[in-house]
């Protein structure tokens, strides 16, 4: 990952302690491919502002505010996720990769939406794959540039 933004970090940390109740400056560091030293000026502005708390020997819990913003953007990176899933993507990181690059311009109408399509497809299977039979027909190479053929 780049520079990973705040967002980044909540995420991380919301995960972690999903999994392990807790969350150590490296276990940060190695999730997010960072050094400690970024992770720990990430983590005194993250305090400052009341999303977590540093216990001494505990490691890093969130406030109740920062498990709220952990969980939403958790479940917004989830979304993308599958959005992209359903539309055919295939190979993980790649997948990664772009649910990475937009997340975070996401605001809570293209959310919802995005949020929509994935049940509104998961709903009606035969609806769905109509679409990827016409996908299908328009980009029998989908990895090519995707505007070098016009619609006809
Ligand atoms: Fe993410």
């Amino acid at each position: 990952m780049a520079t990973p933004s705040q967002e980044d970090y909540i995420e991380a940390i919301w995960i972690l302690i999903q999994e392990k109740g807790y969350a150590r400056v490296s276990d940060i560091a190695e999730r997010l491919g960072i050094s400690p030293a970024s992770v720990s000026r990430m983590v005194r502005k993250l305090s400052d502002e009341g999303i977590l708390t540093h216990e001494r020997y505990q490691g890093l819990t969130l406030t109740s505010e920062g498990l709220r913003r952990g969980h939403r953007l958790f479940e917004r990176h989830r979304t993308v996720e599958s959005f992209l899933t359903i539309l055919g993507m295939s190979d993980p990181s790649e997948i990664d990769r772009t649910v990475e690059g937009v997340e975070h311009h996401l605001g809570p109408e293209a959310l919802l939406r995005i949020a929509s399509l994935v049940n509104y497809a998961g709903a009606h299977p035969v609806w769905w794959e109509e679409f990827h039979r016409w996908f299908t027909s328009q980009h029998p190479s989908p990895t090519c540039e995707p505007f070098s053929k016009p619609d006809a």
